[in-house]
C-alpha cells in the first residue's frame, strides 16, 4: 500500500514543482506588479503563455540573490543613523519645488584651513525609476568625497508612482539649481560640477543634462538658471546605465519582465520612450548645442543581466559618431549591483579597479576647458 503511495506522489511532485511552482511564482509577479498590457481578456492569455512564466520564474529566482544584499542594508542604515558619523556630512537638506532631501558630503580635511573650494559630485542612485533612497548610498558618497577629495550630494528624487521621469528630472534639476547656489556655505566650486549616476540614475543625468542644454520649457526653470547649470556641469560619469529606454525595453521583453518593470510606466508608456531617450535627444540636437554636452564616461560591468553592457557600449558609440568625447571601460566579471556596492568599502574585489577608473576621468574632465 504505502509502496503505490510513494508511486503515485512522485510524479504529483515533479508536476507540482515543474508546472505549479512556475505559474503561481510568475502568477503571483504578474499580480503584484502588474499584467501584460492588452485589452480585455488578452492580458491573461499572453500572462499564461509557457514562455512568459518560464522566463518570469528565473527572473523572480534570480531576484532571490538580493537577499544577500540584506546584511549589507542594515549596515548601511545603521551607519547612516549613527550620530559619531554626522561629522562627515549634512543630514537632509531641503532643496527644489518638492521639497525633496539631500545629504553633503564633506571632503578631506574639510574644516581644517579652509583651503580652495572642493570641487562637486552630484551622485544620482539607481533603482529603475521606482525605487531608492539616499540613506543607503551614505558610505558610498562618504567613500567618493575622500577618493576623489570632493564634496558629494546624494539627493533623493520622486520616484514612480510617486513621480515620472519627468519630474524625476526636475528634481535632479532642482539639485543642480540648489547646487549653483549654496557652494559659499558649504564651500565647493559651482563650476566644476560632475555628475555620476548608476543605472536609471545615470540615465537621469544624461537625461536632465540634454534637457537643460536643450533648453526645455518643461523643466520650469529659468533660461538664465539653466544656461548658468550647463555651463557648471564638466561631465557626466555613468555606471551601468540606460541611455536608450526603447533598446532596453526590448531587452526587458527577452526576459518578459517589461510588464512587471517599473520602466515604461515612470516613463508614461511606450509613445514617449523616444522623447526620454538620451541617445534620441542626442541625434535631434543642433550643432550648437551638441558642442555645449559635456564629456562622459561611461563604466560597465561585463557581467551584468539587468542592463547589458552593450547599453554602454552603443552609448558610447553614438557620442563617438557625434565627435563627442567619451571613455568606455567594460568591466569584466562585475555585475549590475556590485558596480556600486564596491564603491562602499575598501575591502570589496573591485573598489581599487573601479576607483582607478572613475578618478581618472575625475580628474580628466575637471583639467579640462
Ligand atoms: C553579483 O556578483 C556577485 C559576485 O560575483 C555575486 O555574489 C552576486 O550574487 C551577484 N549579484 C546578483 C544580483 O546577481
Amino acid at each position: 500500500m504505502s509502496g503505490m503511495k510513494y508511486q503515485l506522489s512522485l510524479p504529483v511532485t515533479v508536476g507540482v514543482l515543474l508546472v505549479g511552482l512556475p505559474y503561481s511564482i510568475s502568477l503571483a509577479a504578474q499580480w503584484l506588479y502588474g499584467w501584460p498590457n492588452k485589452p480585455g481578456y488578452k492580458k491573461y492569455t499572453e500572462a499564461l503563455k509557457p514562455r512568459r512564466i518560464y522566463c518570469l520564474t528565473i527572473a523572480v529566482l534570480e531576484s532571490l540573490k538580493y537577499l544577500q544584499y540584506g546584511r549589507l542594508y542594515i549596515q548601511l542604515k545603521s551607519w547612516y543613523k549613527n550620530e559619531d558619523n554626522r561629522k562627515h556630512f549634512e543630514k537632509g537638506i531641503t532643496f527644489g519645488r518638492r521639497g525633496n532631501k539631500l545629504d553633503l558630503y564633506h571632503p578631506p580635511n574639510a574644516g581644517k584651513a579652509q583651503g580652495a573650494p572642493a570641487p562637486l559630485v552630484v551622485f544620482i542612485y539607481g533603482g529603475g525609476w521606482g525605487s531608492g533612497e539616499r540613506s543607503i548610498y551614505c558610505l558610498l558618497a562618504r567613500r567618493m568625497a575622500e577618493e576623489l577629495r570632493a564634496t558629494v550630494i546624494c539627493p533623493d528624487y520622486w520616484t514612480y508612482p510617486k513621480g515620472n521621469v519627468l519630474g524625476m528630472v526636475q528634481d535632479v534639476a532642482d539639485c543642480l539649481v540648489w547646487a549653483q547656489e549654496n557652494g559659499r556655505t558649504f564651500n565647493f566650486d559651482t563650476e566644476k560640477v560632475v555628475l555620476i549616476g548608476h543605472s536609471a540614475g545615470a540615465h537621469l543625468c544624461a537625461l536632465t543634462t540634454l534637457f537643460l542644454i536643450d533648453e526645455r520649457e518643461e523643466l520650469f526653470i529659468e533660461l538664465s538658471q539653466q544656461r548658468d547649470v550647463t555651463l557648471s556641469i564638466r561631465g557626466i560619469i555613468g555606471l551601468s546605465g540606460v541611455y536608450d529606454i526603447m533598446d532596453h525595453y526590448v531587452y526587458e521583453q527577452k526576459r518578459a519582465v517589461e510588464y512587471v518593470s517599473t520602466m515604461h510606466k515612470a516613463m508614461n508608456g511606450v509613445e514617449n520612450f523616444q522623447y526620454y531617450s538620451p541617445t534620441h535627444l542626442l541625434r535631434d540636437l543642433s550643432q550648437d548645442k551638441l558642442s555645449r554636452v559635456p564629456q562622459m564616461a561611461l563604466l560597465h560591468g561585463t557581467n551584468d543581466v539587468v542592463v547589458p553592457h552593450e547599453a554602454s557600449a552603443k552609448f558610447s558609440e553614438l557620442l563617438t559618431s557625434l565627435s563627442l568625447k567619451v571613455s568606455l571601460y567594460l568591466l569584466p566579471d562585475l555585475n549590475h549591483t556590485e558596480i556600486a556596492t564596491n564603491l562602499m568599502a575598501s575591502d570589496g574585489r573591485f573598489y581599487h579597479p573601479i576607483y582607478s577608473c572613475i578618478k581618472q576621468e575625475f580628474t580628466k574632465l575637471l583639467d579640462n576647458c
